[in-house]
């Protein structure tokens, strides 16, 4: 089979392109290694910013997110007893977010792929792409005991942090950047009103907590716990007297309990590979960079990926113009490493972090204190979790 662009990993980051580049008229396989439910299985952060939202309508995939999502204007930092406010439509210039699960967003990119009759092949076994520095790649992968080869012009590597595209590259040609954070966060979701009609972020001496939600019957609540806790040791009740306990008192008493529905740990870490792209082989989404959950920044980051992939492709096809795909890698870099940054500081701003020394600590409390006497830290907070523009 031959198709102009071969995508490999049908989660938010494949899917949306595919859609996408199918609306232009431009022809796309998705290759999904796992099953489409074992996909929409998978719990993520539920904040997309605005030109993430857009992208989904111009995918004609935003019906059910505009009608059901959220639109925040801002949200909470709780921290020592106090419960303070970051204005996001303020300091952002009228700026929002809105609440809707990935998962959400996901089954809607299926919808729409099956609605234009999309190519997309699920439980696609050993995926591989080969010749990725020729001119003339290809993919082969597996289904049964029949091997299939797609000839392409291009390769897309969607296919998150563990997949196979990254590694396709050879060593020398790539630059790894990663942090590890030493601890996880557990998460739980339960159907439960949410404790409050907006986010909270929370800073405790006992460590990080976040109530978060995916609609006004479904909450989902974190909490910092050490890497070497396992979801086994942490009861439902467990998980809330811990998180009552991480909250100022007057918010605790709002908080609604009941058994949870889905109960994880998450590893924290950050990460960038250099270059994305390598040949004929172009990295989006997880699979060139890995984001703390702090700042749910990690789909909104793919989402700029995609967005400068869908143009670079869209001009190369339609005006023969390379320049998109050929500063590709340096224009998302350019924003990964922003989001990066702010991640980065969100999550240096909330977490306890143990052994670290004293005088730390104080540096952590002092940038607390500066965040909420100075308009100007709010408005580059507000900046930041908007999402910066494409
Ligand atoms: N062959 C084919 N598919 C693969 C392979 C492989 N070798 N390895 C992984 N995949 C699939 C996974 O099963 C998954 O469905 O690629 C998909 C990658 O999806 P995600 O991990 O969701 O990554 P991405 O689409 O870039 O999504 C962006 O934003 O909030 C973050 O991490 C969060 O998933 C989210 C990401
Ligand atoms: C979530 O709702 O799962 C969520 C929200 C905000 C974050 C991280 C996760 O920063």
């Amino acid at each position: 089979m031959r198709v102009q662009v071969c995508i490999i990993g049908g989660g938010p980051s494949g899917l949306l392109l595919s859609q996408l580049l199918h609306l232009q008229g431009i022809d796309t396989i998705v290759l999904e290694r796992a099953s489409r439910d074992h996909v929409l299985s998978r719990i993520r952060a539920g904040v997309l910013e605005h030109g993430f939202a857009e992208l989904m309508r111009e995918a004609q995939c935003g019906e059910r997110m505009d009608r059901e999502g959220e639109i925040h204007h801002g949200f909470n930092i709780a921290h020592d007893g106090v419960l303070d406010r970051i204005d996001l439509y303020k300091y952002s210039g009228g700026n929002s977010v809105l609440v809707y699960g990935q998962t959400e967003v996901t089954r809607d990119l299926y919808e729409a792929r099956d609605r234009l009759g999309g190519k997309v092949v699920h439980n696609a076994a050993d995926v591989q792409p080969h010749d990725i520095a020729s001119g003339q790649p290809f993919v082969t992968y597996r289904s049964g005991d029949q091997t299939i080869r797609i000839d392409c012009d291009y390769i897309i590597g969607a296919d998150g942090f563990h997949g196979v595209s990254r590694k396709s590259i050879p060593k020398d040609k790539l630059s790894e950047y990663e942090r590890v954070y030493p601890f996880g966060w557990l998460g739980v979701l339960s159907r439960t009103k949410p404790i409050n009609p907006e986010l909270i972020y929370v800073k405790h001496e006992r460590g990080f907590a976040l109530c978060s939600m995916r609609s006004q019957v479904l909450s989902r609540y974190y909490i910092q716990v050490p890497l070497s806790d396992k979801v086994e040791d942490w009861s439902d009740d467990a998980f809330w007297d811990e998180l009552k306990r991480r909250l100022p008192p007057h918010v605790a008493t709002e908080l609604i309990t009941g058994p949870s529905i889905e109960k994880s740990i998450a590893p924290l870490r950050s990460y960038v590979a250099e270059p994305m792209r390598y040949g004929r082989l172009f990295l989006a989404g997880d699979a060139a960079h890995i984001f703390p959950p702090t700042g749910a920044r990690g789909l909104n980051s793919a989402a700029s990926d995609i967005y400068y992939l869908y143009h670079g492709l869209v001009d190369h096809y339609k005006k023969s113009d390379d320049k998109g795909l050929d500063d590709y890698s340096q224009r998302a870099l350019a924003r990964i490493w922003k989001a990066q940054r702010f991640s980065w500081w969100m999550t240096m701003l909330l977490h306890r972090f143990p052994d670290r020394i004293a005088y730390e600590d104080r540096l952590q409390d002092t940038d607390m204190a500066y965040l909420f006497s100075s308009e100007a830290a709010q408005r580059s907070l507000a900046e930041n979790y908007v999402g910066l523009p494409f």
